[in-house]
């Protein structure tokens, strides 16, 4: 599968706590784009597509969700529900994100601007590619 879990090393102090990412370290890719999703409607599901180019890290800096990874082989479903993991996806990683608790945040980092046309968001064409 296409993508792994990180743990993210925390820095306390009696003041709290800090994460960072940096390439090379805890950060695969250089950070060309980042978004956060939050207000997410109970019940629906964001994603579903895969991307041609982009590698992705996801947070749930707030909340959880669960995010099904399919990479066309196999599918697995990660929970992310604390700000201490990240969660990697490779590029041509078909995800699906839901079960979004109250007031989810969940941060995504990526090495690409963005382009609708390395999205593929019909799930047959993606079966289709990513076994060529
Ligand atoms: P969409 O890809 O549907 O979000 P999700 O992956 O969470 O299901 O994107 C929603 C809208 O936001 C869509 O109109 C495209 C726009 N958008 C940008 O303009 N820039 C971005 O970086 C992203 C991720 C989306």
């Amino acid at each position: 599968m296409n993508y792994r879990l990180i743990d993210m090393k925390v820095f306390g102090d009696e003041r709290g706590h800090l994460i960072s990412f940096e390439k090379g370290n805890n950060c695969p890719f250089d950070v060309k784009r980042s978004f956060y999703i939050f207000d997410t409607v109970p019940g629906i599901v964001r994603g579903s597509h895969a991307n041609r180019n982009s590698e992705f890290i996801l947070i749930a800096i707030s909340g959880s969700c669960r995010i099904k990874i399919d990479d066309g082989k196999t599918q697995e479903i990660v929970e992310l529900n604390t700000p201490h993991k990240a969660l990697y996806l490779d590029k041509m990683t078909w995800k699906e994100m839901y079960d979004f608790s109250y007031n989810a945040i969940l941060l995504v980092l990526t090495n690409t601007k963005y382009d609708e046309k390395e999205y593929i968001r019909n799930y047959d064409d993606f079966i289709k590619e990513v076994r060529k």
